[in-house]
């Protein structure tokens, strides 16, 4: 019997190494970057989601196609919507991307996605595979970058989370070896740490800061974080003015609610589930997950979403109408800045930092009692159009 199970369990097991050996010599390969300016037209795609997603993401839309009317007219850019990945059509279809629309979503060269409904053990949806976490993975896009701002307090974070790797990409493939035995698994590669890891250092370099922080557990979890922590240190090497740091994840939650330290932070990088965390706890401190917009970035597609999930419990409470579209709306100004339209993008940012933490002339809570969606889209709207926009920033933050 036992020896029953340690068979099949081996088998699985050698299945997973192949995948991942051969996913290695993939990596080894290297491709060029994008380059946007040389594309014409651009392709936008917006994938709404579900729950608060499908109302959230027609926000984020109207403010894209708002300041890029006058591309969109010249023909250089082109918007193409993307339905579904609604967790209806991917549990009919049993999968976590349809192939349909993974077809559609690849002949796009960004996409906005809208927060898409994960199914969990135990709900009323078969245990699908979270589309953001399969998107990641058919689209390697390894790099999730997530800035958070709190300007009155001196924080200006940009986390690199690590987006293929870590204990996320084979958190489907887990299996239960007995009916008392379950077994996960984490994978580092040499390369997937590098790729991040650099990213972070160029980000680092590019924007003259003088220090990166590692984040991991490599004190007990000491061969795929010990393996993070290393290529953090070798590849810091080809960066004399840049200096590294290593915090455990433990310490460095709490380091993150420490005013007199955490304002020292600036570029942090780290394996994926640590991001996950440690970014959810960064963008509470902005004001909320509400937020916080999330770049997915890899070699030739790109994603850029909302931090958070699709809120069923708002929508079943029938508030939808009153989600925060913030976090869509950050996402859309990282995808700008990704295309390289810098000067739209730095007008969305500077009006939904405006509304969001200086003037609050109108708010947003998710509740009944203050603005909708929609009232709230406007008030960015009217902001992005005021041509006092950059001065008035500029007097908020002072
Ligand atoms: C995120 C989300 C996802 C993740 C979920 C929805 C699978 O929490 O983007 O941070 O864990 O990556
Ligand atoms: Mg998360």
């Amino acid at each position: 019997m036992t020896k029953d199970l340690i068979e099949k369990a081996k088998d699985k097991f050698a299945e997973i190494i192949k995948e991942q050996l051969e996913r290695v010599e993939v990596l080894k390969k290297t491709i060029a970057d994008i380059d946007y300016k040389k594309l014409t037209p651009i392709i936008i795609g917006i994938c709404f989601g579900d729950g608060i997603g499908e109302v959230i993401s027609r926000h984020a839309q109207r403010v894209l196609a708002h300041v890029l009317k006058d591309e969109v007219s010249k023909g250089k850019i082109v918007f193409k919507d993307i339905d579904g990945l609604t967790i209806e059509n991917r549990a009919k279809q049993m999968k976590a991307i349809p192939d349909d629309v993974l077809e559609e979503i690849k002949s796009c060269h960004v996409i906005l996605k809208g927060p898409t409904t994960t199914p969990q053990t135990g709900d009323k949806w078969p245990n699908i595979e979270s589309a953001n976490v399969a998107m990641r993975r058919y689209l390697d896009l390894f790099a999730n970058v997530r800035p958070v701002k709190v300007p009155k307090e001196g924080i200006d974070w940009c986390f690199f989370r690590e987006n293929t790797e870590g204990a996320y990409i084979l958190g489907s493939k887990g299996f239960d070896v007995s009916q008392d035995l379950s077994v996960d698994f984490k994978v580092i590669t040499e390369q997937g740490a590098e790729r991040i890891i650099r990213m972070a250092f160029e980000y680092a370099r590019k924007n003259k800061i003088d220090r990166v922080t590692v984040v991991t557990k490599s004190n007990v979890v000491k061969t795929t974080d010990g393996r993070f922590s290393k290529v953090a240190f070798r590849i810091a090497r080809e960066y004399p003015q840049i200096r590294l740091d290593e915090w455990y994840i433990d310490i460095m939650t709490a380091k993150l609610i420490d005013p007199l330290r955490r304002k020292d932070f600036k570029v942090i990088v780290l394996p994926n589930l640590y991001g996950d965390i440690l970014t959810d706890e960064a963008a509470q401190l902005q004001g909320g997950v509400g937020t916080a917009g999330s770049a997915n970035i890899g070699k030739r597609w790109a994603m850029f979403e909302a931090i958070h999930g699709s809120a069923p419990r708002m929508v079943k409470e029938g508030r939808a109408k009153f989600a925060d579209p913030s976090s869509m709306i950050r996402a859309s100004a990282m995808l700008l800045r990704h295309i390289g339209y810098l000067q739209p993008a730095e007008k969305v940012e500077q009006a939904l930092e405006i509304c969001g933490q200086y003037e609050k002339k109108i708010t947003i809570t998710g509740r009944e009692s203050a603005a909708t969606g929609s009232e709230y889209t406007d008030y960015i709207l009217s902001w992005i159009d005021n041509p006092r926009l950059a001065e008035s920033y500029k007097t908020f933050i002072s």
